[in-house]
């Protein structure tokens, strides 16, 4: 499973870069708006950082703009996958944009029918929000499994299933288990991945012990 990190903050892509963990990063316009950067100054920042993958979002919704938008975006690296969203335009914009052989992200997907339709209108991913389905009470990870399931009953369908709006390890474990190719998950999230009390309290245990033989390697 790849791991992309959902942040356009600098520092933690640099430090999760350093785990070797990291596959790619995703990006939104609030996550632009939080860092307080431009735009492209700062997708090209991440682009030039991160060997893999990094998502940018377009900032209208007509489709011949987000064309024009995808393809000034595609010119940062090519790594830059365009983000859309997933609106009559939006996969408009996705098949012109994939025809050209740009990469996009198709987001804000909280069904398996758009799933299909950005599937069908070439997306390199679908993002389909887990996070948000589960704030109105809707199942969030039932809709990841819908998603691979139809996805895997078609050989000519190449697009990856990019589960977002992660909130907690459980949401990226279960993701894990249905087969999702890329988890986007919060820098926090990350963090909560490696925590485990016995870990915490092992490691306490042996480095009281070790302390006790006088003894270090170095
Ligand atoms: O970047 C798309 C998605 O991951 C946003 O998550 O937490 O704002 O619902 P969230």
């Amino acid at each position: 499973m790849k791991f992309f990190v959902d942040t356009a903050e600098i520092d933690e892509i640099k430090a999760l870069l350093e785990t070797g963990l990291l596959n790619g990063v995703t990006t939104n316009p609030s996550l632009i708006a939080k860092s307080g950067r431009n735009i492209l100054e700062v997708l090209k920042e991440i682009c030039a950082l991160v060997p893999g993958p990094v998502s940018g979002e377009v900032t209208t919704t007509v489709a011949a703009d987000m064309i024009a938008e995808g393809k000034k975006l595609a010119e940062i690296a090519d790594n830059l996958v365009v983000k859309l969203p997933l609106t009559f335009d939006g996969i408009k914009a996705c098949y012109a944009l994939s025809q050209e052989g740009i990469k996009t992200n198709v987001t804000l997907c909280f069904s398996s029918a758009q799933a299909l339709l950005a599937a069908k209108a070439g997306a390199t991913y679908i993002s389909p929000f887990v996070g948000r389905l589960d704030d109105i009470a809707q199942d969030g990870m039932g809709l990841i499994a819908d998603i691979c399931q139809v996805y895997s009953m078609y050989p000519d369908i190449h697009t990856e299933v990019l589960v977002a709006s992660i909130r907690n390890p459980i949401h990226l474990m279960e993701a894990a288990k249905m087969g999702a190719d890329v988890a986007t998950i919060p820098p926090k999230v990350i963090h909560q991945l490696f925590k485990h009390p016995l870990t915490d309290a092992g490691l306490e245990a042996f480095m009281k012990d070790v302390a006790s033989t006088k003894q270090s390697i170095l």
